[in-house]
């Protein structure tokens, strides 16, 4: 075992993927510093590593420089669903370009790796199925979507330049749907949504008419993806796509979600929303070659460990729905 730990930065390390990430990072020895302002994160996220000796939890805002020592960072701070990122769109542009400026910055300082999380929505709504990396997106940079999607290919071309123009050792994932335990219950994301709805025993809100495919990938494997590509050589910067190509129309994942929690919910379908895309698949033929990764959780194992997480976190605060044999005495 080495003396001295690895100084990990994880930003936005109280979210969803994050928090995840940083239990990884302990677990493989590393000493990790999570950085987040609490926007979307929250403190239950990181609750089980407080007390560990490895492990900081600092509150900043990643539009303001930071200045500590460190060896590797990873960049995820950025609100990640719509209904989120478009509560300020401008915060939410300046944090992923002003954010990816200062990150970049402390690597070039420090000398430190860098991995950018970003994201399959700088593909748009994509004319090219699957998608692999060298297609350039379609992207419609006047919309509501915009100030996320351009703010991630933003911050990819800084990422670039800084490579090109100061040999920073940069790394880009462009992450596909990921799913999991610790998702915000309410931030309109298809998994949670359904999820919710379903254990609540509510309607199950299709929109459009369902076919529009999407593909999922369990938090687990997602992270495994981001250590590997951090521990790539200098050379290796991506993009690379990490995400499951396992796609299936979102009218099916209700069908999973409602047999799995054997909810009595109905299917109620609304408008598409502007922007939405209508297929959504990764081609991860560059990160199986170059990482020797490929996700591993089926949707069915992932899905139940997700509704146990919801379940509890519903039964602790009173939102769990009666089952059918409790409401009827
Ligand atoms: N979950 C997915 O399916 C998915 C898909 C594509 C890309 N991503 C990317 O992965 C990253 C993490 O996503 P997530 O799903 O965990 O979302 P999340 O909202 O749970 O996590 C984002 C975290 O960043 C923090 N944050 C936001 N603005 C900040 C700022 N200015 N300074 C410091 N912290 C800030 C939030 O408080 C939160 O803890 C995001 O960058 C997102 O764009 C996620």
């Amino acid at each position: 075992m080495a003396l001295i730990s690895k100084r990990v930065i994880v930003t936005g390390g109280a979210g969803f993927l994050g928090s995840h990430l940083c239990e990884r990072l302990l677990r493989d020895g590393c000493d990790v510093l999570c950085v987040d302002n609490y926007f979307t994160g929250r403190k239950d996220n990181i609750a089980s590593m407080i007390g560990d000796s490895r492990f900081e939890a600092m509150r900043h805002d990643i539009t303001f420089p930071l200045y500590v020592e460190v060896d590797e960072i990873y960049n995820l701070a950025c609100p990640a669903s719509p209904i989120h990122y478009q509560y300020d769109p401008v915060q939410t542009t300046k944090t992923s370009v002003i954010g990816a400026i200062n990150m970049l910055g402390l690597a070039k300082r420090t000398g430190a790796k860098i991995l950018q999380a970003s994201t399959s929505e700088v593909y748009g709504d994509p004319v090219v199925h699957p998608q692999d990396e060298d297609y350039r997106g379609n992207v419609n940079p006047l919309g509501p979507r915009a100030c996320y999607d351009e703010g991630k290919r933003c911050a990819e071309t800084l990422f670039f330049d800084y490579r090109r123009q100061h040999a920073a050792r940069i790394k880009v994932a462009r992450i596909f749907n990921t799913y999991g335990p610790r998702m915000h219950p309410n931030d309109g994301r298809v998994v949670s949504n359904f999820i919710v709805q379903a254990l609540r025993g509510e309607d199950i809100t299709l929109f459009g008419d369902g076919s529009q495919t999407r593909a999922f990938c369990y938090v687990d494997d997602l992270v495994d993806g981001f250590v590997r590509l951090m521990n790539t050589a200098d050379e290796f910067t991506g993009p690379l796509n990490l995400g499951n190509p396992h796609e299936i129309a979102v009218s099916e994942l209700a069908q999973h979600v409602i047999r799995l929690t054997g909810s009595q919910s109905r299917i109620v379908y609304r408008e598409l929303p502007q922007d939405d895309p209508r297929q959504r698949c990764p081609d991860i033929s560059r990160a199986r070659k170059a990482l020797g990764w490929e996700p591993r959780v089926p949707l069915d194992e992932g899905l139940m460990r997700t509704i146990a997480y919801f379940d509890r976190m519903l039964t602790l605060s009173g939102g769990r729905a009666k089952s059918p044999e409790t409401a009827a005495t």
